[in-house]
């Protein structure tokens, strides 16, 4: 009895510490721009603004976005790129970098950067340790650059990386048991090292959803924040009830055991997809989100690191042209469809008062039409070869096994396929023949909740549509 009075009195203080608090303080977003069709960076900034997020994380420094944010006042983080990680090995190039991408827009009114991500998760096991040898050089570069330049005490280097570069040991998987990977152990203690004597935190991405597609017997409940049946209990007492908490203080120990305990960590990434998976979906990522902003805006923390914790959901806005080698969730971390559009209520001021986000303003859509099947076809021998061809160059991750266009019969699998390669390619009328296989109508042909969609206009980012149909096309699927 006096136990449930005691939980009641914490849950009261609990709310008022969040209706105080007001919001999700300094929640930010990543976004991301491997998408054939862009809405205009303008529009996304508007977005950004209508929906009250003040802080972005980007994966490089183009221009056009910088210019798109410049006199928002949104906090950024911008970043370079792995493949260019090698070049910042060289103190010349880097002060050019910071030169080019943050001394030109350090002005009033100008771009308000926060942090320079220097590569993007590097040390990946699937990247083979190519960028083992040139992230520190470059980090240690580039925030030198900064503070030769004199904004490094406004502007911090850090490295987003990804959980895997932590663990526990698999005798005593619990959070407290938690040091860096073993190989690369030294590495990880100087550049820690580092990060602290230039007051710069340490940024992790954290994916509950990847424990639980990585692993089937993962318990589900663990990947969200409404609790467990069975938590897990560490050897120090605490119970953890939740992966992303566990996750967290396994890197708090980590740090801790290298002997910088105190720095600041920022999460770079976390989100959940709603397609290309059985455990992508609306309802999954309603929930997720659900319980992370709450406990976000109540700045609950961590057992081990109770309080505010900077945090960048990823992501913004679906990305068609990311490379599915991960799987083909990649395309669907998007708080916001391609075109703009909020995929399920959510309250980004954690107070649970879940309604849909504030959708892209004078959106452009391509003409209604769609391409299809003709059911009149005779010829089916080459039917194959052109939806393989089809979802090579456009995105068919919805067809897959427990997607949302996966129960589709064999010609709405091919009729899925060629309208997206049709509306890849802009509803070009030769994009939609396959060897008289297909026909445009006018007529909707989505069925269910499988949508078949109809792009947007992106006139003014053809060049980089290019250079989306190329990672596009190495990535190639074969999904059928
Ligand atoms: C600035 O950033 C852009 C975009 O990431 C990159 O292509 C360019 O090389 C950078 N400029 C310099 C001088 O390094
Ligand atoms: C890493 O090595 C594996 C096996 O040798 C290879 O299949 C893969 O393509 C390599 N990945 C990269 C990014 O080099
Ligand atoms: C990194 O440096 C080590 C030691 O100098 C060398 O053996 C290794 O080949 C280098 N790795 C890469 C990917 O360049
Ligand atoms: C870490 O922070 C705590 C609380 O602010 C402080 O008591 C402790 O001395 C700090 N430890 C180190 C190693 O700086
Ligand atoms: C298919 O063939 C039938 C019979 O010849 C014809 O009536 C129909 O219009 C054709 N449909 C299409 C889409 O060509
Ligand atoms: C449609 O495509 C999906 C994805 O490749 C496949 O699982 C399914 O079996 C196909 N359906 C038919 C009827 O061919
Ligand atoms: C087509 O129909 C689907 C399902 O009814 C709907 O969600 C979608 O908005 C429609 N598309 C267009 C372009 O009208
Ligand atoms: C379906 O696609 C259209 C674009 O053609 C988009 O506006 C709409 O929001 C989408 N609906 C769903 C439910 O995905």
């Amino acid at each position: 009895m006096s136990d449930v009075w005691v939980w009641l009195c914490l849950l009261v203080v609990g709310q008022m510490g969040g209706g105080l608090l007001g919001e999700v303080e300094g929640l930010g977003v990543n976004w991301g721009t491997q998408a054939t069709h862009q809405l205009p960076p303008k529009v996304v900034v508007q977005m950004l603004t209508d929906n009250g997020i003040q802080k972005v994380k980007l994966f490089d420094a183009a221009q056009y976005t910088m210019s798109a944010l410049s006199g928002s006042n949104i906090e950024v983080m911008v970043a370079i790129p792995n493949d260019q990680l090698s070049a910042m090995t060289d103190y010349k190039r880097a002060k050019q970098w910071v030169q080019h991408n943050i001394s030109r827009y350090n002005f009033n009114g100008g771009v308000n950067i926060k942090y320079v991500a220097v590569g993007n998760e590097p040390f990946l096991q699937s990247y083979n340790n190519s960028f083992l040898n040139v992230t520190f050089p470059a980090l240690q570069n580039i925030q030198n650059a900064l503070n030769e330049a004199g904004v490094g005490d406004s502007i911090k280097a850090t490295v987003p990386l990804n959980a895997d570069v932590y663990g526990s040991p698999q005798n005593n998987p619990v959070p407290s048991a938690g040091t860096f990977r073993s190989d690369i152990s030294g590495l990880m203690t100087q550049i820690v090292q580092f990060l602290n004597q230039n007051n710069a935190p340490f940024t992790v991405n954290i994916y509950p959803f990847l424990s639980l597609y990585d692993n089937d017997n993962f318990p589900v409940d663990y990947a969200f924040f409404d609790g467990v049946s069975a938590p897990i209990v560490d050897s120090n007492g605490i119970q953890y009830t939740n992966v992303f908490d566990a996750n967290f203080d396994t890197l708090v120990s980590a740090l801790n055991a290298a002997g910088f305990g105190n720095l600041t960590v920022l999460v770079g990434e976390v989100g959940w997809p709603t397609d290309g998976d059985k455990n992508a979906n609306l309802n999954y990522a309603y929930r997720f989100y659900n319980g992370l902003l709450q406990r976000l805006a109540a700045n609950r923390g961590t057992p081990l690191r109770p309080g505010y914790i900077e945090v960048y959901l990823f992501g913004f806005i679906d990305e068609d042209a990311k490379s599915v080698a991960p799987g083909n969730f990649e395309r669907h971390w998007g708080i916001f469809r391609f075109d703009g559009q909020p995929k399920y209520p959510m309250d980004l001021s954690g107070q649970g008062q879940n309604k849909y986000l504030v959708a892209a303003q004078n959106v452009q859509y391509l003409p209604k039409t769609w391409c299809m099947f003709n059911p009149n076809a005779t010829d089916l021998s080459k039917l194959a070869d052109n939806i393989n061809y089809a979802c090579t160059f456009s995105d068919c991750t919805s067809l897959g096994y427990g997607s949302s266009c996966n129960g589709l019969d064999a010609n709405g699998n091919a009729s899925y396929a060629f309208n997206m390669y049709y509306q890849v390619q802009n509803q070009d009328d030769l994009s939609c023949n396959f060897q008289g296989l297909a026909m445009v109508t006018t007529q909707n042909i989505s069925q269910g909740n499988c949508n078949f969609s109809i792009q947007i206009a992106s006139s003014s980012t053809r060049g980089r549509s290019l250079l989306a149909w190329a990672i596009l096309a190495v990535s190639a699927l074969v999904l059928l």
